[in-house]
C-alpha cells in the first residue's frame, strides 16, 4: 500500500539520536528561513493548508495559532505546550516520531511558538515513553548546544528554549486544560472551558497547544506551502494521517497515508486481512472515546468530516479490528471499565454514571436485557449533557455505535 509520508518522513533514513542527520537531511532549514518571515504570512500558510488537529478533536490548527497569537499581541510570555501524553487505548503514533525523528517535533515546535510569540515551550510526555524521554532529551541538548535552542535563534530576534515534563499515567491529563493543570504542579483536574488556553492557558498566559503529529506537519507546510498540502487527502481533511492498526489482522502497525483511505483498505491492503481466514466484523475508530463501525462503513473515506457526517469519529487515529469470533459487547464493556478508572471524580454526572454504566453491563452480560441497553444509552446521554469535562462525554461514542451496527447483549 502507498505511503505518503511527512510526518515519518525521516523513518528509517537519519539515525534519530544524530542532530548531523537531521541537519544534513534539510532539518532547521525551515526554521532558519521562517524566523526571516512576518508571523502573520506562517499563520496563513497553516490555516490556508486546513491542518487540522491530530490529538483527536480535528480543530484547525491555524485557527488556534491565530487565537494564541492575536489573544495577547504584546504579552511578554507565552507557551507553546505540545501534547505527547498519547494515553487513548491503541494510539502510539506520537511515540514513533519522538522515538525516529525527535529533532522534526523540535522544529515544528520552535516554528509554531516563533508564530504565535512564545519565548517557552514544554513538551509533556507520558512517563512511561522511556525511549521517547531519552530520545527527545538528547535531541534538546543537541539543539541547545548549537544554539538553534536558546537565544537569538539563528541570528533572528527570536529567543525560546524547550523543556520536557513527564505525565504519571492519567488518560484525563492529556485533555489539554488538566495537561496545563498538571503542568502548573497541581492535581490533574479538568479546568472550565473557557476561557480557552489560547487566551488564558498555562500559568494563566496565552497557550498554544498542540499534539506532537500536528507540530510534525508545520516544517513541510512551511517549506512546501499551503497549496501543496491541501492538495493531500480529502477536501476538508487535507494532508496526512498516521493510522495504528491493532486487533485481529495478519499485519497490525502503523502506516501514515493519505487521508481518504478507506477501512477497506487499511484492513486488506496494509493490514493483509484478517487473521485465520476469519470474516471482518467491526472495527473500532479512535480508540475507547470510539466509535464501532460494521462493514457497511468499510469504504467510507477517512477524514474528520466524511466520519462526522456520518456520526463516526477518527479520534487519534487508533483502529481495533475485530473478527467474526469478537464480542462487540465485551470490547465496549472494557472501554466503560477504562472510563470509570480514568474519571478524576470530580462531578457527580461522570463519578456515579461511569458506574451506573458498568451495573447496566453486568445485567446485560447476565441474560439478554433490552431495557438494560436503552438504560445504557440514556444514561451516557445524560452524562454527555451535564458532566464537566469532555471524558464524562464519552461513552456516549462507543454506546451509541455499539448500539446502531450491532446488538449489544451477552451472546453476542
Ligand atoms: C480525556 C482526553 C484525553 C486526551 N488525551 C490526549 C492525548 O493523549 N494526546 C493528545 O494529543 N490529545 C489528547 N486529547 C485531546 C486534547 O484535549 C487536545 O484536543 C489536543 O491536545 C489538541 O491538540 P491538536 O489540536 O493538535 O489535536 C485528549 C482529550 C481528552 C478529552
Ligand atoms: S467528567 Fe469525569 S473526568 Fe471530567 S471532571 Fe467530571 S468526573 Fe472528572
Amino acid at each position: 500500500m502507498k505511503e505518503t509520508r511527512i510526518a515519518l518522513a525521516n523513518l528509517g533514513k537519519i539515525r534519530p539520536e544524530s542532530i548531523e542527520d537531521y541537519l544534513e537531511s534539510g532539518g532547521y532549514k525551515v526554521l532558519e528561513k521562517a524566523v526571516t518571515i512576518d508571523p502573520e504570512s506562517l499563520t496563513k500558510e497553516i490555516e490556508d493548508a486546513g491542518l487540522r488537529g491530530r490529538g483527536g478533536a480535528g480543530f484547525p490548527a491555524g485557527t488556534k495559532s491565530r487565537f494564541s497569537r492575536l489573544s495577547c499581541d504584546i504579552c511578554p510570555e507565552k507557551y507553546v505546550v505540545c501534547n505527547a501524553d498519547e494515553g487513548e487505548p491503541g494510539t502510539f503514533k506520537d511515540r514513533i516520531i519522538m522515538e525516529n525523528d525527535p529533532h522534526l517535533l523540535l522544529e515544528g515546535m520552535l516554528i509554531a511558538a516563533y508564530i504565535i510569540g512564545a519565548s517557552k515551550g514544554y513538551i509533556y510526555i507520558r512517563g512511561e515513553y522511556t525511549e521517547s524521554i531519552n530520545r527527545v532529551s538528547a535531541a534538546i541538548e543537541q539543539a541547545r548546544e548549537r544554539n538553534i535552542l536558546g537565544n537569538k535563534i539563528f541570528g533572528s530576534e527570536f529567543s525560546c528554549d524547550i523543556e520536557i515534563r513527564l505525565g504519571a499515567g492519567s488518560y484525563l491529563c492529556g485533555e489539554e486544560l488538566t495537561l496545563l493543570e498538571s503542568l502548573e504542579g497541581k492535581r490533574g483536574y479538568p479546568r472550565i472551558k473557557p476561557p480557552f488556553p489560547a487566551e488564558k492557558g498555562l500559568f494563566g498566559k496565552p497557550t498554544l497547544v498542540n499534539n506532537v503529529e500536528t507540530l510534525a506537519h508545520y516544517p513541510s507546510i512551511i517549506q512546501n506551502g499551503a497549496a501543496w498540502y491541501n492538495h493531500l487527502g480529502t477536501e476538508k481533511s487535507p494532508g496526512t494521517k498516521i493510522f495504528t492498526i491493532s486487533g485481529k489482522v495478519n499485519n497490525p502497525g502503523f502506516l501514515e497515508v493519505e487521508t481518504g483511505v478507506t477501512l477497506r483498505e487499511l484492513i486488506f491492503d496494509f493490514g493483509g486481512g484478517i487473521k485465520d481466514g476469519k470474516k471482518f466484523k467491526a472495527a473500532l475508530l479512535g480508540g475507547a472515546a470510539g466509535t464501532f463501525v460494521d462493514e457497511s462503513m468499510l469504504d467510507v473515506p477517512l477524514g474528520y468530516d466524511t466520519l462526522k457526517e456520518k456520526n463516526l469519529t477518527l479520534g487519534s487515529g487508533a483502529i481495533m479490528i475485530l473478527d467474526e469470533d469478537d464480542s462487540v459487547t465485551k470490547v465496549l464493556h472494557n472501554a466503560l471499565r477504562f472510563f470509570k478508572h480514568e474519571s478524576c471524580g470530580k462531578c457527580v454526572p461522570c463519578r456515579v454514571g461511569c458506574k451506573q454504566l458498568l451495573i447496566l453491563m453486568d445485567r446485560i452480560n447476565e441474560e439478554y436485557d433490552p431495557e438494560a441497553v436503552q438504560a445504557l444509552e440514556e444514561e451516557a446521554k445524560y452524562m454527555a449533557a451535564t458532566s464537566l469535562c469532555p471524558l464524562g462525554q464519552s461513552p456516549i461514542l462507543p454506546i451509541a455505535s455499539a448500539k446502531r451496527f450491532f446488538n449489544i447483549a451477552a451472546a453476542e
